[in-house]
């Protein structure tokens, strides 16, 4: 009897090429949905389909290969040439979806070329889908790159289950109005047989959208799992909150090498207290906001000056979009000016790092910051808040976290939530961050944790292929 394997799909393998020198490497790739789902394929292995990050060079078949070995599970990579890169991936997803969902409209280009294309590319990845995975096998589509894969495998005939999860937010209906091929996205997605999402927020959401648009549903039930009916076919809905691998964080980060790592850096930062921030260079993660939050702090807090230093960490991405050029212009231009003003000596007070960092550095920032400041606009679900909570030791660390963030569903009670637009709002929060006891840190920090712990990147697996694919639940030995 052939197994029943799961096939995860999604717009990026969990791998990037660099070019290195003229050398080409293989890298693990930036971002949660990567963080999130490679622990889970190792565990029982699979095929995840994907794109390699780079236009098609049969070189890279090879190098993808190799990599394949060292991941445990089989890599099948799309090959997009330049154009599909610009129009489907630059394009419809990260010049339409991307600010639309995040409810930035204004910054949408509703070019049609671009909508072409992305259902151009959802067809290769749909028709790789229909020669790589068995009849039986389960299909786990992700995010917002992938919305019509499910609606092109039946137009080729396909029956299996087919699951999709949105790691980004659905935008209230009044924005999604906006997306002129509104109601064809969501006619393709009642082609999956499980729609997840980050939180009950973007669920109500997308039903309201539905009901509006799509006279002909029929949605039960208003807990956490909702369903539809919808020519015939039964579709369910439903909120599962991505979360970390927390063992691995939690021990990791009691490691010699972080310990050591965080005395270290610690020990070029001998302010009493750091604050950090640790975002993928994105208009959605609030970070020019969040530097003139921290300016407004410096200058109505003189306890501060001197006392407090931000790192901020801006990890490269998208870098041909023009929007995410400009932005990291401006904030530049933002650390400069707070810096060259703020400056004395023996104190700066912002260190800003414009790289990705490795594992250890990540683990030994997460472990030494005495606060995190973590205000993106709107978020799917932000995982850098719950590692953060994960490597918290000593348990003494204070969240400030955006209430637009996926994770404040459910970390709401233990951090100290603020509006990513209220300069001063986020301002007095690093105040009162500044100056929390002891007791209530460790109270708040200890509630966190004990969440995040609860929840984690098996819980969501299990859940998600539980409602999925319930039948066959054995097929899944999880965590
Ligand atoms: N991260 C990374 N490289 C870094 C810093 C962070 O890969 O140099 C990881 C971080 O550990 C987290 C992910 O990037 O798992 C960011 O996920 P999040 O949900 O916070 O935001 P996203 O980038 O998916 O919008
Ligand atoms: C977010 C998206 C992911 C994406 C990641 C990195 O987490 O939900 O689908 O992979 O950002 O963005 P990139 O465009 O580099 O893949």
């Amino acid at each position: 009897k052939t197994p029943k394997r799961l096939i995860a799909v999604s717009n990026r393998l969990p791998i990037r090429i660099v070019n290195d020198g003229g050398e080409k490497r293989v890298v693990p790739g930036a971002g949660g949905l990567v963080t999130a789902l490679a622990p889970v394929l190792r565990d029982r292995g699979g095929i995840w389909i994907g794109w390699s990050g780079a236009p098609h060079d049969p070189d890279l078949s090879g190098l993808i290969h190799q990599a394949s070995k060292k991941t445990g599970y089989h890599l099948k990579a799309i090959p997009l040439s330049e154009e599909d890169i610009k129009l489907y991936y630059h394009g419809f997803s990260n010049e339409i979806i991307w600010p639309l969902f995040h409810d930035l409209q204004t910054r949408c280009r509703f070019k049609p070329s671009y909508w072409y294309q992305y259902l151009n590319v959802n067809k290769k990845f749909a028709e790789a889908i229909r020669q790589n995975a068995g009849p039986k096998d389960y299909i786990w589509v992700h995010d917002y790159h992938l919305m019509h894969v499910a609606f092109l495998m039946r137009e080729m005939g396909c029956t299996q289950k087919i699951g999709f999860f949105l790691h980004i937010p659905f935008p209230p209906m009044d924005i999604f109005l906006k997306l002129p091929w509104r109601k064809k996205v969501l006619e393709a997605l009642l082609q999956y047989d499980l729609i997840g999402f980050q939180t009950m927020r973007d669920k109500r959401h997308f039903l309201n959208s539905l009901s509006q648009l799509i006279r002909e549903v029929k949605i039960r039930g208003r807990g956490s799992i909702s369903s539809v009916d919808f020519k015939g076919r039964s579709i369910r809905i439903g909120a599962f909150p991505i979360s970390i691998d927390y063992q691995s964080f939690a021990r990791d980060s009691s490691s010699k090498e972080v310990a050591e790592a965080a005395w270290y850096l610690h020990e070029a930062l001998p302010e009493r207290q750091v604050i950090l921030g640790v975002d993928r260079l994105d208009y959605t993660k609030g970070i020019p906001e969040r530097l003139c939050a921290f300016k407004n702090a410096l200058e109505h807090y003189e306890e501060l000056r001197g006392n407090v230093s931000l790192v901020q960490v801006v990890v490269p991405s998208r870098e041909e979009v023009p929007e995410y050029q400009e932005l990291k212009a401006e904030i530049e231009r933002l650390v400069g000016e707070i810096n060259g003003r703020f400056t004395t000596s023996g104190w700066i007070p912002i260190h800003y790092l414009y790289r990705s960092l490795d594992r250890t550095e990540l683990l030994a920032y997460y472990r030494l910051a005495e606060i995190a400041l973590i205000t993106p606009l709107k978020d799917g679900m932000n995982l850098v808040a719950k590692e953060y909570c994960a490597c918290n030791l000593d348990e003494k660390g204070v969240l400030i976290l955006s209430e637009f963030a996926g994770a404040a569903a459910q970390l709401h009670r233990g951090a100290i939530m603020v509006n990513p637009y209220d300069v001063e709002g986020v301002s007095k929060a690093i105040l009162k961050a500044y100056r929390m006891p002891y007791e209530e840190r460790v109270k708040r920090m200890k509630h966190l944790r004990r969440v995040v712990k609860r929840k984690d990147i098996f819980w969501w697996v299990n859940t998600f292929l539980k409602t999925a694919f319930a039948k066959d639940l054995t097929a899944f030995p999880v965590g």
